[in-house]
């Protein structure tokens, strides 16, 4: 029987510390062998965010410790490993050279080959960690960094349908429990406070709703909880205000996620219309149950990831790796960490921009 393939992959783009041991079963289905993560949460959570110095640091303390775990609790031989992966980016560049650089050492140490891995590529592909899945399909990205709908041709090929001009999803999260009193991460919290709150207590703002095709904005949206938060006088009021926050989120993927899927229509000639929402919020169970929704009326076919890789790990680094290193796209070791670095390359760096839409 010839041996499988083993791939061990390293993440640290922002402030998680994982690595990931990945093999394939006889059927060519990846197998997460061991998926240790070490979230950095305890240590932002006072500053609100996180503080790309103290999580650089962190990540040099861990990194070792965190390679080490992984290789054990995979049961496999350091030698046993065909390929190293790494997140190059995007991310803060202080924390991904500490992964990189890393994994270079690793992989010219075990004289392996060394791959460098698209963050975004990860949560993109993080799906075929549980299912087969074929090209072309449509991805909704949301994570605390990015959101796009981008149209995935095939393996680092993508076309970005659209995009955030401002902030990215997770962020109005995450800034929204800020305003509300909520420690860091805030998006978990604000869906545990919305169960119990009146999603119509306050009309939030759309911001480009009507206009922009399938762009998305979310500015706009925080400013208004800003003004209203000031007068909030109960815990009652709070989760009403978190209630109406997830509404309106709600809407707006909703409106925009129907434009995404007659663009992805336009320009693929395919009879099978897969739709993977992936990213840290993919974990939201009201974003979730609407997109499942949507679909059916669509006649999409919803795809998750498994819940343990929709934050941000190391499988799905490893599971490009493992994808890259089929098709033989392995990289230098002089590779650079690339801190902006777009899955659309053809597309314009929108966010933050401030672009107008028509
Ligand atoms: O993908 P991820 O782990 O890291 C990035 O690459 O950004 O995503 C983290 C983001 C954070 O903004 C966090 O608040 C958000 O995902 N998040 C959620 C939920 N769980 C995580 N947002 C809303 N609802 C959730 N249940
Ligand atoms: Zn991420």
């Amino acid at each position: 029987m010839s041996k499988k393939t083993i791939i061990l992959g390293i993440e640290s783009s922002c402030d998680e510390t994982a690595a990931s041991v990945l093999t394939e079963n006889q059927h060519g289905i990846p197998t997460v062998l061991s998926n240790i993560i070490s979230s950095q949460v305890d240590v932002h959570k006072e500053f609100g965010g996180v503080v790309p110095e103290l999580a650089a640091r962190s990540h040099l303390e861990k990194i070792d410790i965190i390679v080490k775990k992984s290789i054990e609790e995979s049961g496999i031989k350091i030698c046993d490993i065909d390929a190293v992966a790494a997140t190059a980016g995007p991310g803060l560049v202080v924390c991904l050279s500490v992964g990189l650089s890393f994994g270079k050492t690793f992989a010219s140490l075990l004289n392996k080959p060394f791959i460098a891995v698209n963050h975004l590529e990860g949560h993109a592909l993080s799906p075929k960690l549980n299912t087969r899945l074929t090209y072309p399909y449509l991805l909704l990205l949301i994570s605390g960094g990015h959101t796009q709908y981008l149209s995935v041709q095939g393996l680092g090929q993508y076309k970005r349908l659209g995009t955030t001009i401002d902030d990215a999803l997770g962020e109005a999260f995450d800034k929204t429990g800020k305003l509300l009193g909520l420690e860091f991460p805030g998006g978990p919290q604000i869906e545990k406070l919305a169960s119990k709150g009146n999603p119509d207590k306050y009309d939030l703002p759309k911001p480009i709703y009507n206009k922009g095709g399938c762009n998305l904005s979310f500015a706009g949206l925080k400013t208004s909880i800003l003004k209203i938060s000031k007068n909030i006088r109960n815990k009652q009021e709070k989760c009403d205000l978190a209630a109406s926050f997830q509404k309106t989120i709600e809407k707006i993927l909703y409106k925009k996620t129907k434009i995404a899927f007659d663009e992805f229509k336009r320009i693929n000639n395919t009879k099978l219309f897969n739709f993977v929402i992936a990213g840290g919020v993919a974990a939201n169970k009201g974003i979730r149950n609407l997109m499942i929704e949507l679909c059916h009326k669509e006649n999409f076919n919803p795809i998750f990831p498994p819940i343990d890789v929709c934050g941000d790990n190391a499988a799905m680094i490893a599971l490009v790796g493992l994808e890259k290193f089929k098709f033989n796209k392995t990289s230098s070791l002089d590779h650079p960490a690339i801190p902006r670095w777009q899955l659309d390359k053809a597309a314009v760096f929108l966010k933050g921009a401030g672009v107008k839409l028509t």
